[in-house]
């Protein structure tokens, strides 16, 4: 990751700011953006190894025009953009049959839209250089779960938008990657299992290996999928989830 710069959405909480951490550890510049307003610039300046090495910027993922300032923050801050990596997501879940048409709206606006605006914002700036893109997906993108309506077929649109970018950006050497987690150990999670949405113990019985994933385990495989050891892999959705997946006996 030396002297890369990537810029990292959702970058204040959970897996984004672990993701942002890493490679401003592995020596990358990072841009963290993010909704959160009042901790977006304080997160940016924990992580960056030395003054000016990170900055945060307010982002709104599903405003096409706030992605466009982001990258371009990048390209004037550090003149190059390499990567991207979209960690900005929320979860909300609902019974189908009274999904509110504006909750499902804004799951897909967050979860799928917002990801498709980053991505474009981002690889506009890639063109002349190449570069890697890494999405933030789930194991919910194959495995279906009950009221997840909206968030399930979002993180399956992500799956598959990662293929399409992947073939039409090759030519610019443009990488398009995904990283799928199971249940992980995140602020997200936290809150899903003190609304009774799902208990810790339910989760560890279900994941072959025993534990909900850490967010060093998806800052390991978003690092790998930024960095040339990933140069012939594109398109790819890397299911981070101890076995979740391949699970299907009793
Ligand atoms: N935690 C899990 O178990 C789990 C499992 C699989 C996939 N994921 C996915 O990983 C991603 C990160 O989840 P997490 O657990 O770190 O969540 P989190 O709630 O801990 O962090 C999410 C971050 O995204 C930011 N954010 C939310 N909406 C945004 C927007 N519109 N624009 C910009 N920033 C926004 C929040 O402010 C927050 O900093 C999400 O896409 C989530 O669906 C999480």
């Amino acid at each position: 990751m030396q002297d890369k710069v990537i810029a990292v959405s959702g970058g204040v909480s959970g897996l984004g700011a672990e993701v942002s951490a890493r490679l401003a550890a592995e020596g990358a510049r990072v841009v963290i953006g993010d909704l959160n307003a009042a901790q977006v610039e304080a997160k940016a300046a924990r992580i960056g190894t030395a003054p000016g090495l990170a900055f945060g910027v307010v982002c709104d993922i599903t405003r096409p025009e706030q992605c466009e300032a982001l990258a371009q923050a990048a390209i004037e801050k550090f003149g190059q953009l390499d990567g991207m990596v979209n960690c900005a997501g929320i979860s909300k879940p609902d019974d189908s049959i009274s999904l509110a048409p504006a909750d499902w709206a804004r799951m897909v606006d967050v979860q799928l839209n917002g990801p498709f605006y980053f991505a474009q914002a981002c690889a506009k700036r890639m063109l002349e250089r190449g570069g890697a893109i890494v999405f933030i997906t789930s194991t919910n993108a194959e495995a279906a779960f009950p009221r997840r309506a909206a968030y399930c077929s979002a993180k399956a649109g992500v799956a598959m938008l990662t293929k399409v970018l992947a073939i039409e950006w090759a030519e610019k050497s443009i990488r398009v990657n995904a990283v799928g987690p199971a249940y992980s150990a995140t602020e997200m999670t936290i809150r899903n299992i003190a609304a009774g949405n799902v208990s810790e113990a339910q989760i560890k019985k279900r994941i072959p290996l025993g534990r909900l994933a850490q967010p060093a385990d998806v800052a390991d495989a978003v690092s790998f999928l930024l960095s040339d050891k990933a140069s012939f892999i594109t398109g790819h959705s890397l299911y981070v989830d101890g076995g979740w997946l391949a699970y299907g006996y009793f």
